[in-house]
């Protein structure tokens, strides 16, 4: 196997999740042994100083901080004439007036700024969806000694990420619950579940893999390590645990028998990314080709996951979860960490 280039007990990376955890939940899977993460997509630069500087106040451990790095979109689609005449029935239903929708939390990419305030806290791994930021961000960020993790959805961009920079690919299989992190090809059908990624992947490059995607048991982890990998990287199996902030329609939707059913969707965001059906797959997708580009969908159809969670509904929400739920248990996440290790160190 080799080696990770960091100090852990377990080599598990528990999966940065933007929009359902904060830092508590890295907190406690740094605590237990394995390696937290800190998504920050959703991050203004002074949320993620503060959020940075409550982990090291905290804890004496590493931490993986997590950014996006696509391209916005150049024009604002975000109220696209074809777009909002999609949504119109079900603003009609729930009595949402389009023109008084407000912008929302953003997703921004990888910036010079939150690099800035990563100098200041040296976190020991620096992780990235969607690709790489450009040359000189990526060379700062070696140059604070973090190392650099990278999703790989294919083989090619294995190699592309070997070439660029990457010091540990993360193999995310087709499995794996949120967005999928491709770059170089939009081509779903490309990509592999995740055991297969990961043989191909070790087989065509020399860095360190990590394999992501539908893993929830030890049994799991093990035939991960059997095959190479060099850790794991597991989100889905979290969802339900204390130190989540997922949302109690989310928790019901992976408890329930609807758990089990996901599907690939762009809806949500623009960007493919696996959820639990709902009504919004339903009806407007799954994959829609009038939604905005990434992230410019998820504006208007907030408006509708706002109204519908104020009545207790899923119906509107994006249910992030892998293929794989059975992981998922609502008990502490280090006892999260220990159920998935037990017998694998
Ligand atoms: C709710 C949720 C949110 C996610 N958000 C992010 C994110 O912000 N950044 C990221 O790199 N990956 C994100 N992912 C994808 C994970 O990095 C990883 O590929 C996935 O959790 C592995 O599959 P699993 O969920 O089946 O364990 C998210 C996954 C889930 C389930």
């Amino acid at each position: 196997m080799r080696p990770l280039g960091l100090e852990l007990d377990y080599p598990l990376i528990q999966s940065p999740m933007a929009g359902v955890q904060d830092i508590e939940l890295a907190v406690a899977v740094t605590a237990a042994g394995g390696l937290g993460s800190l998504p920050a997509a959703m991050l203004s630069s002074s949320q993620l100083d503060q959020s940075l500087s409550q982990f090291r106040q905290r804890l004496n451990g590493p931490i993986n901080v997590n950014f996006f790095c696509h391209r916005s979109p150049q024009e604002d689609q975000r109220f696209s004439p074809t777009w909002l005449s999609a949504l119109q029935p079900f603003f009609d239903e729930f009595e949402i007036d389009s023109a008084s929708i407000a912008s929302g939390a953003e997703r921004r990419p990888f910036s010079d700024e939150a690099c800035e305030v990563l100098e200041h806290y040296r976190p020991e791994v620096v992780s990235f969806h969607f690709g790489l930021p450009r040359a000189e961000l990526v060379d700062r960020v070696h140059g604070m000694g973090s190392l650099i993790a990278v999703t790989a959805t294919t083989v090619e961009e294995a190699r592309w990420l070997q070439a660029h920079g990457a010091d540990l690919i993360i193999a995310q299989g087709l499995e794996a619950g949120g967005h999928r992190g491709h770059f170089l090809s939009s081509g779903l059908t490309q990509q592999l579940p995740m055991e297969e990624l990961l043989h191909q992947c070790l087989g065509a490059i020399d860095l360190p893999v990590i394999a992501a995607g539908g893993i929830g048991d030890s049994k799991q982890v093990k035939r991960c390590f059997d095959i190479g990998a060099s850790a794991v990287q597991v989100g889905t199996a979290f969802l339900l645990c204390d130190e989540a902030t997922t949302s109690d329609v989310h928790r019901r939707a992976l408890t329930a028998d609807a758990g089990e059913k996901t599907c690939i969707t762009n809806v949500f965001s623009g960007r493919p990314a696996r959820g639990i059906v709902n009504r919004a797959i339903q009806a407007l997708g799954p994959m829609s080709a009038v939604a905005p580009a990434f992230p410019q969908a998820a504006t208007a159809i907030t408006a509708l996951r706002q109204k519908c969670e104020a009545q207790d509904s899923g119906d509107f929400s994006p249910l992030w979860s892998g293929q794989n739920t059975r992981g998922c248990e609502a008990v502490a996440a280090s006892e999260i960490v220990r159920r998935l290790m037990e017998s694998n160190h």
